[in-house]
């Protein structure tokens, strides 16, 4: 299909959830994709957050043909290798001892909020409430959109699953008020990522464990954007000290496989029983591969220094855009995510970079989010900065 017949029948035929850009992907490899034309691009948005390891990752790729070509699926009524393995490395690597697996971000949260109500049900029954922080993001699903910290995404939804609050993000007194003997848990991505790279004080994760701990709250981490060595290590939580009880992982764990993960502390993981949650695709055989392969190639000896070192250059090379930049007024994010706070909107230049050959993308509309695959080259970063450079510095 050419890249008008492409979009004139997806436009034709799918519901209108999206506002795209023009263009037609059609292969990619590493930090570049080409589209119908054969015109290459250079990724600065990793499918928003989704092919950490890049395009066509060699081990990945292996590892989803050998599954595939084994067995495609598996029923949750059995076992299965690659499900029983990921779930071992995920707790081997991370706080957890237990691992529940759905197939998306928004489903990785709904059974954190299942668990975290079914644990306040089997601990007295009276903690039921989810406090969640303004500006979050954390899925489409009913609970997950009520749990969103965003009013436009419930706009026409109504009515809402109740006992949802929330608090402003980076807030420690606000946190204090909001806990109560009614909370079930504090859910808090450790960086704000749809609501525009938005990384809290040092001391704001530390109090948020303190205080749940005081109080009796579970601690939630949605590590579904800024998880799997976005930040600079493996998960985002290793750099602020403290660890939740529940945390939930999806876009890059199977790089780009659909899988969601939900991992908990054993005493929160064993609320649920059998019959307390499920689904059918949750851990599928070939997404459960390519996982393994994914945290397979990340624990390698070395790639996080890797990654450390291309976000030094990447963070550099912002600032010093930032201070010829007429139109930039900060830099945020930490490691392979970040933001370029603008002073006005983002869209036109979000064009200009597409344009440029440049794949990025605008959130909370004055925020150009840029996440380079793990695996991009010192040349390509340099490639895409002087491109950042050649559109803001005018
Ligand atoms: C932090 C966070 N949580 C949850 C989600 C929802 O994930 P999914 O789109 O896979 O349902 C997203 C998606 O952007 C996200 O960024």
């Amino acid at each position: 299909m050419t890249h008008t017949e492409i979009t004139a029948t997806a436009d034709r035929y799918l519901m209108p959830t999206y506002a795209r850009v023009p263009v037609s992907l059609v292969r990619g490899e590493g930090a570049r994709l080409w589209d119908t034309e054969n015109r290459e691009y250079l990724d600065f948005f990793s499918g928003l957050a989704v092919t950490n390891l890049g395009h066509a990752p060699a081990a990945v790729v292996r590892a989803i043909n050998e599954q595939a070509a084994r067995l495609l699926h598996v029923s949750n009524l059995h076992y299965c290798a690659p499900e029983a393995r990921l779930a071992e490395l995920l707790c081997t690597h991370s706080f957890a001892d237990r691992v529940f697996f759905g197939n998306s971000g928004a489903e990785a949260n709904e059974a954190a909020i299942k668990l975290a109500r079914r644990w306040g049900h089997l601990h007295g029954g009276q903690r039921t409430d989810i406090v969640s922080a303004l500006g979050s993001f954390h899925g489409r699903t009913l609970a997950t959109l009520t749990a969103t910290g965003q009013e436009k995404v419930r706009v026409g939804f109504q009515p809402l699953p109740t006992g949802f609050r929330y608090v402003p993000y980076d807030d420690i007194a606000a946190l204090e008020d909001a806990l109560t003997d009614t909370t079930a848990a504090l859910l808090l991505e450790p960086i704000q990522g749809e609501g525009g790279v938005v990384v809290p004080s040092p001391e704001y994760l530390t109090a948020a464990r303190r205080l749940c701990d005081e109080r009796g709250v579970l601690l939630i981490f949605d590590e579904v954007q800024v998880g799997m060595g976005r930040t600079g290590t493996l998960f985002a939580y290793e750099q602020s000290g403290v660890a939740p009880d529940i945390m939930t992982l999806a876009k890059a764990l199977a790089s780009g496989l659909p899988l969601g993960a939900t991992l908990a502390r054993e005493e929160v993981a064993n609320c649920f029983g059998p019959g307390t949650h499920g689904s059918t695709f949750g851990g599928n055989v070939v997404a459960a591969a390519a996982a393994v392969a994914t945290i397979e190639t990340m624990v390698a000896d070395g790639f996080f220094a890797t990654v450390q070192s291309l976000a030094t250059t990447l963070h550099e090379g912002l600032a010093a855009i930032a201070t010829r930049s007429p139109l930039v007024a900060g830099v945020r994010g930490r490691g392979l995510i970040a933001g370029l706070v603008l002073h006005g909107p983002g869209a036109t230049h979000v064009d200009a970079c597409l344009t440029e050959g440049l794949l990025i993308n605008c959130t909370a509309e004055r925020v150009l989010r840029l996440l380079p695959p793990l695996i991009i080259t010192n040349a390509e970063l340099a490639r895409g900065l002087a491109i950042l450079e050649k559109v803001l510095c005018p």
